[in-house]
């Protein structure tokens, strides 16, 4: 049974966000979120961007497109999100009567709030014949807005699908879009959306390490800026360029995404180095600060409080499906996702 130790801890104690509680320092989290797994039918979903420890106990680790897989298939009563909302969001639509758990409710995520609803219907209007295509990190609003979702591991497939001849709104993600305008020849009217972590690597400080670093592979998310992307040896989303770095035979890799993913690609290929792309500022750090304030303490006491928990509006839920439906029909006639 697990002990929330009010009483007797009180000098040794690590107080965790949302439900204020003091959590006894000597109970194994590990240990717990099994017993709770089993106990309670949960699977836990994780994103490759969570911290290591999470990434640990996850049952299911991966990309977007593979979370929203994985999320519509599960037969577990609840699905425990180590992700940020929209992720989350994406789960309790696919999922109406299972109970989706998000360790910190305050995992969001800059480019999803770079598209206020509001604002995005107004800018629809101003395109009267275009369909909309949004990348999986917008709200609910946004893809209830949209006609089809896309991934990074998918957009291509998703445009493809598309006839050249229909004008396309890309939203929300500028970088991708311009990326994807460029593979696929079309002309598709961006959203001026970004990811706040994937605009800040330092062109100059990759430069520098290159030269230092001559036989290393610069590996790249399309959400980055187009100078690093065209300098980039590989592009692909977080489960591509992992897949990269096992097949290709270079020995050093500098990461250009969120440093989670070091975690899997250490892992899976211990005898390589991977070098963390460096950012446009004086803090060594590319961490997401959303992805991060998930922590183990909070994913145990999300899963044995069963909160917090994301509820949803049914109608906003219908019609934010469609679209996403749409994606996940795509994907599986392309026979891509994991
Ligand atoms: P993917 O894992 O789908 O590549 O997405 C990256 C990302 O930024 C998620 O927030
Ligand atoms: Fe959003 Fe960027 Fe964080 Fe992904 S890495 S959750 S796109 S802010």
């Amino acid at each position: 049974m697990a002990v929330i130790n009010m009483e007797d801890a009180r000098k040794n104690v690590s107080r965790v966000g949302f439900l204020d509680i003091e959590l006894d320092p000597t109970l194994d989290l590990f240990l717990e979120i099994e017993r709770l797994k089993k106990e309670k039918n949960a699977i836990i979903l994780a994103h490759y961007y969570q911290e290591p420890d999470i990434q640990d106990v996850a049952d299911y680790i991966g990309d977007s497109l593979g979370l929203a897989q994985q999320a519509e298939k599960t037969q577990a009563d609840i699905i425990v999100f180590a992700g940020v909302h929209f992720m989350a969001e994406t789960a309790k639509i696919l999922n109406p009567s299972k109970k989706v758990l998000l360790p910190d409710l305050n995992a969001g995520c800059s480019l999803a709030d770079s598209a206020p609803a509001d604002l995005f219907r107004a800018f629809k209007e101003q395109h009267p014949n275009h369909i909309v295509i949004s990348y999986i990190n917008c709200t609910a609003d946004i893809k209830a807005l949209s006609d089809i979702i896309c991934t990074s591991s998918n957009a291509e497939k998703i445009i493809e699908s598309v006839p050249v001849d229909q004008p396309i709104i890309f939203a929300p993600d500028k970088n991708l879009g311009a990326y994807l305008n460029k593979k696929t020849g079309r002309n598709m009217v961006l959203w001026n959306g970004a990811c706040m972590v994937h605009e800040i690597f330092s062109l100059e400080k990759i430069t520098k390490l290159k030269v230092r670093h001559p036989e290393a592979k610069l590996i790249a998310h399309p959400e980055c800026e187009d100078p690093l992307l065209r300098i980039a040896d590989f592009i692909g989303s977080t489960t591509q360029l992992l897949k990269y770095t096992q097949q290709d035979s270079a020995k050093e890799f500098i990461v250009a995404t969120e440093t989670g993913i070091l975690h899997q690609m250490q892992k899976s290929s211990p005898e390589k180095t991977f070098i963390p792309a460096p950012p446009d500022n004086s803090c060594a750090c590319n961490d997401c600060p959303h992805m991060k304030l998930n922590t183990l303490e909070k994913l145990y006491l999300c899963m044995e409080y069963e909160t917090p928990e994301i509820t949803m509006d049914e109608a906003l839920r219908i019609a934010s499906k469609k679209p996403i439906d749409r994606m996940l029909e795509i994907s599986k006639a392309a026979g891509l996702g994991g």
